[in-house]
C-alpha cells in the first residue's frame, strides 16, 4: 500500500452516509483530515449530531468534525425524513456523543485545509448536497488546484430521479452548488443512481453484516433494516440502494466499478427538471468531458469489501 490518501469527507448522515463513514474510518488507505456535516437528509443540527455519534462508535475521536451549511445556496432546503426517519439515522438509538464538533465553520475549515495543502493533494468525498464544496470554491477560487479529485454520490441518467422524475436528491437539493462543482475544472468521479441501484441491501447481505458480531456491524445492520423500508416499498425491491459507500469503495477497490468519461451538466433553470444531471454518455454535444460517470459495479465485490472491512471493527 502506498501513502494514505489525504481525504476530506462531507456528508448528511443518513444511514447510507453512516456505512460510507464506517468503510472510510478504518481504511488504512485513507488519511482523513476532517469530516463536515451538511444539511440534507435532515437538518444540520441532526446531521452534525449523527456525524459525531457515528465517528464515536467507530472509535475515531482523533478526526476533527465540523458543521457546514444549513441549507442550499439559492433554494429552500428539502429534507428526506420519509427515507431516513425523524432522527435521520433511524435504526441507531440516539445518544449524546462525547465528541464535540469544532467551533470553526466547515466551509472555513475546507478553505484553510486546502490552502495549506500542495497542488493535487486533497481528495474530497461529498455524499450529500454539494453546498459546502461549492461555497468554498466560490469564496476561495484559489483552492481549486489543491483538489486532487472530487468523488461524489449524486445524479442519475438511465435510472431517472428519486426525488423528482428527473433528479436525484443530493443534486436536487442544491443544484446551484452542483453546477459550481461540475464547472470547477478539477477531476470529478460521480456515483449516481445508475450504479447505486445495483448495490441493494438485501436481507441476506444485512444478515451477513449482522453476523459479524461487533458493535459497528450490529449498528450497521439495524440502520440498514430501517433504511431499506421506504425504497423496498417504492421500488418493490429487496432492500434499498446503498448509495454513499460507493464513493469510498471506489477509492479502496476501483476495479469493481465501470466508469466512462462524459460531459455532465446540471439543470438550474427549469422547475420541472431542476437538478437533472444531463450526462452526455454518447458524447453527442462535443462538450468537454468534465467527469467520470460510474455506470456499472460488481455488487458481490462491493458487499464483500464492505463486510470484510466492517469485520475489522471486531
Ligand atoms: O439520493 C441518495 C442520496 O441522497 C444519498 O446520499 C442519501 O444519503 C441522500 O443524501
Ligand atoms: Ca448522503
Amino acid at each position: 500500500m502506498g501513502t494514505p490518501l489525504p481525504t476530506i469527507i462531507d456528508c448528511d448522515p443518513g444511514q447510507d452516509d453512516a456505512l460510507m463513514l464506517f468503510l472510510a474510518l478504518n481504511a488504512p488507505e485513507l488519511d482523513i483530515r476532517g469530516i463536515i456535516a451538511v444539511g440534507g437528509n435532515v437538518h444540520l443540527a441532526k446531521t452534525a449530531r449523527n456525524l459525531a455519534m457515528l465517528v464515536e462508535i467507530a472509535g475515531r475521536s482523533d478526526i476533527p468534525l465540523y458543521a457546514g451549511c444549513e441549507g442550499p445556496m439559492v433554494r429552500k432546503l428539502v429534507t428526506a425524513e420519509y427515507v431516513h426517519g425523524e432522527t435521520g439515522i433511524n435504526g441507531l438509538d440516539v445518544f449524546e456523543p462525547e465528541i464535540k464538533l469544532q467551533v470553526q465553520h466547515g466551509v472555513d475549515f475546507l478553505i484553510e485545509a486546502l490552502r495549506a495543502a500542495d497542488d493535487d493533494e486533497i481528495t474530497l468525498v461529498p455524499t450529500g448536497p454539494l453546498t459546502n464544496i461549492a461555497m468554498a470554491l466560490n469564496l476561495a477560487p484559489d483552492i481549486a488546484p489543491k483538489i486532487k479529485q472530487i468523488v461524489l454520490m449524486g445524479g442519475a441518467m438511465r435510472e431517472g430521479g428519486n426525488v423528482t422524475p428527473s433528479a436525484e436528491f443530493n443534486i436536487y437539493v442544491d443544484p446551484h452548488a452542483a453546477d459550481v462543482v461540475m464547472r470547477c475544472g478539477r477531476p470529478i468521479v460521480i456515483f449516481g443512481l445508475d450504479v447505486t441501484h445495483k448495490v441493494m441491501t438485501t436481507p441476506a447481505r444485512i444478515a451477513k453484516i449482522r453476523g459479524l458480531g461487533n458493535q459497528v456491524s450490529e449498528v450497521s445492520a439495524n440502520m440498514l433494516d430501517f433504511f431499506g423500508i421506504h425504497d423496498s416499498e417504492k421500488y418493490g425491491s429487496l432492500g434499498g440502494p446503498l448509495h454513499d459507500p460507493c464513493t469510498i469503495a471506489w477509492l479502496l477497490e476501483p476495479t469493481m466499478f465501470e466508469l466512462k468519461s462524459c460531459n455532465v451538466e446540471v439543470d438550474t433553470k427549469s422547475e420541472l427538471t431542476m437538478g437533472h444531471t444531463a450526462v452526455d454518455y454518447w458524447h453527442v454535444t462535443g462538450k468537454p468531458k468534465n467527469a467520470m460517470w460510474a455506470h456499472d459495479v460488481d455488487a458481490e465485490r462491493f458487499f464483500a469489501l464492505l463486510t470484510e472491512r466492517l469485520a475489522l471493527y471486531g
